[in-house]
């Protein structure tokens, strides 16, 4: 199908969701769930013990506080840049290492919204007041350029959560040759990924008992509904979860439940779906040392350092420039 002229879509959000839903297999970008109810059903996933991702890189900076800071430290200070700082939970742990060794760092965390970054500010001021928190409102990369002109002191940026996984290889090496190209030779890069591991452990991850990451995935069609005048029916859709273990792909869909007719108004679309037609959603990768190694090579970084937990279900990476 041809697209419409560019200027009939109010938004990204629409012109993105248009191509998707005219596309054969359709698909929907994960970006969009995190609306403010998407954002707290991603706090509540974090929250859920079927989803190991929090708990074991909480454990990994736990036990290695102190590891990880020495590496961070220096003589003359830095700024410890956060990409995607959401609340900053697993960060608290750094920073409280960081004030207790007596370390010069300013606390730059970048996030999309103003609220999650005074929310972080505050809880700050409250927890651990000697931090120099500069908070940072921006998309990672506009903020990051910013800050790489008018720097010269080393950065350490920080990346957790396996935020990466979300990307496809191709999309996480531009995402890595993007902060490579902001780094200098001192600089260095702290970034989680999460591991291959027993299948059922991941598939559980992603298909919780309770329903909250169903109710977080059909969120994209709530927002469609809402943002764009849609008539999707939740209900007759069916959140569903692969693992391909050779690949490390995990991967969400939406599946009719039944052949339908579906309206967008503000898109001039009625879509079809035959029945058990699926809607792909999200891909959460899941890698090993050969994959990363294998990315951050051909984003001119090399691997310093890792950590794991105990299990090795998820591990943090220190790389710097090439
Ligand atoms: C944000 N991102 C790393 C999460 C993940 O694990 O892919 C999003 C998520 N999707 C379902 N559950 C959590």
């Amino acid at each position: 199908m041809k697209n419409p002229p560019e200027l009939m879509f109010e938004s990204a959000f629409a012109e993105d969701t248009y191509k998707g839903l005219t596309s054969s297999p359709k698909y929907l970008l994960s970006k969009y769930i995190y609306d403010r109810k998407g954002d707290k059903l991603f706090q509540q996933i974090m929250d859920m013990p079927e989803y190991y991702l929090t708990s074991s890189e909480f454990d990994i900076l736990k036990n290695n506080a102190e590891a990880i800071t020495s590496y961070f430290s220096n003589e003359s200070g830095f700024d410890l840049i956060e990409l995607g700082a959401g609340d900053g939970k697993k960060t608290k742990i750094l920073l409280k290492e960081l004030i207790e060794k007596e370390a010069k760092f300013n606390y730059l965390p970048i996030d999309i919204s103003e609220n999650v970054l005074k929310e972080l500010e505050t809880s700050l001021q409250k927890e651990i007041p000697e931090v120099n928190v500069k908070i940072q409102q921006g998309t990672y990369f506009k903020t990051l350029e910013k800050l790489s002109e008018y720097n010269t002191r080393k950065k350490v940026i920080i990346v957790l959560g396996s935020n990466i996984g979300n990307l496809s290889h191709k999309e996480a090496v531009d995402f890595l040759r993007n902060i490579a190209q902001a780094m200098s030779e001192e600089d260095m890069l702290f970034m989680g990924f999460d591991q291959k591991k027993n299948p059922q452990t991941i598939l559980d991850a992603y298909n919780d008992a309770q329903g909250i990451t169903e109710e977080f995935n059909k969120n994209l069609l709530v927002r469609i509904n809402r943002e764009l005048e849609g008539d999707f029916k939740s209900d007759d859709f069916l959140h569903w979860e692969t693992y391909n273990p050779e690949t490390g792909t995990a991967k969400s869909f939406l599946v009719s439940k039944k052949q339908q007719k579906v309206n967008i108004r503000k898109l001039g679309l009625e879509i079809n779906f035959e029945a058990w037609e699926s809607i792909h959603t999200e891909i959460s990768q899941k890698y090993d040392d050969s994959i990363v190694n294998w990315l951050a090579d051909e984003a001119g970084l090399h691997m310093e350092k890792s950590f794991s937990d105990n299990e090795n279900h998820y591990k943090n990476y220190i790389f710097r420039r090439k």
